[in-house]
């Protein structure tokens, strides 16, 4: 299994994290452990790496590339779970925890995953191959006005009622099973001249891919947890892809840094909330021109890093 991935923001990220050689890490997103590769170049003997995705060929890549290695724990499990992951292993801190999220170009380029709309592939989209539900139960199951949400609420997607209106139609007459049936579908729900901005079916397979996948819930369930789990010192960098992960990330970060919520007439702060650090860069870090030269998928990319006081 060949998991080829180019990894996004990898100086950067690795710098943001500022790794102390024998400190505790974790990739939660190990994917082809690009990133993970580079921490371990940093950590001493006394270091230790703890790799978590769910995806069964990211897990069998990674432990290919980095299984070996003394250092490295991998797990395959929901990165949700890091508490419970880092308790099963009687960790208590650590000094560093990284999220690249999203979809990894292996999965998008393997085509019976279902995540690309550009090759003819059933309606699956899972990362998690044991998760029951897929693509294609949303496509065919959800009720008509839960895929309008869906689709304009995580694909950002101005015709996301009539394409909702249209799966419907269709489903009626038989299930939709393939990603170019969904493409077809998509097509005609959106007027030829307004066609712009990429692949009409671009933002709508987004949408599905987020919600089959409980990416939002699973990132803004997350964030405050790992501070939690931060020595004083340590550091949270996460990598999003787009606007909601990236407004998810930016809010939790400024909360974590100010929770206070006395009204701003207060002359004190009563509400005893107290900051758990800082967020480091102010402005997300993105890709350098060179990178976006031979990284496509580093064009969206932000990343943002929190310390933990
Ligand atoms: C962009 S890739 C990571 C690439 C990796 N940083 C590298 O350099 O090779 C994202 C990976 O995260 C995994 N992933 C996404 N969400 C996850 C979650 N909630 N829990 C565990 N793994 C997840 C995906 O399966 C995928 O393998």
């Amino acid at each position: 299994m060949i998991f080829e991935h180019k990894s996004v923001l990898l100086k950067e990220t690795i710098e943001g994290l500022d790794i102390k050689p024998d400190g505790i890490y974790v990739d939660g997103t190990l994917g082809g452990a690009g990133h993970s590769g580079e921490i371990l170049k940093k950590l001493s003997k006394g270091g230790r790496l703890i790799g978590i995705d769910q995806d069964e060929a990211a897990i069998m890549t990674a432990r290919d590339r980095i299984g070996q290695d003394e250092r490295v724990s991998i797990v395959r499990d929901n990165y949700e779970h890091v508490p419970g992951i880092l308790h099963g292993m009687q960790i208590d801190k650590v000094d560093g925890i990284l999220l690249d999220l999203g979809v990894s170009s292996y999965q998008l380029d393997t085509d019976d995953r279902g995540f690309s709309y550009k090759s003819d592939a059933p309606l699956d989209m899972r990362m998690d191959q044991r998760q029951r539900i897929t693509a294609r139960e949303i496509v065919n199951g959800y009720e008509e006005r839960e895929l309008f949400r869906i689709i304009r609420d995580y694909g950002e997607e101005k015709f996301a009622q009539n394409i909702a209106k249209h799966i419907v139609l269709e489903r009626a007459k038989k299930p939709i099973e393939t990603t170019y049936e969904l493409n077809e579908i998509i097509k005609t729900s959106i007027p030829a001249r307004m066609r712009q901005d990429g692949h009409p079916s671009k933002r709508t397979y987004q949408a599905i891919r987020i919600e089959c996948n409980r990416e939002l819930e699973v990132l803004k369930n997350s964030i405050e947890g790992m501070i939690d789990l931060l020595n004083g010192g340590g550091r949270l960098a996460i990598i999003t892809f787009h606007s909601l992960e990236d407004r998810i990330v930016k809010t939790a970060y400024r909360t974590a840094e100010d929770p206070c919520i006395c009204p701003p007439n207060f002359p004190q702060c009563v509400c005893g909330r107290v900051s758990k650090g800082r967020v480091v860069n102010k402005k997300p870090i993105t890709a350098s021109a060179k990178e976006l030269e031979c990284n496509s998928r580093s064009k969206s990319a932000k990343l943002r890093i929190f310390e933990k006081a």
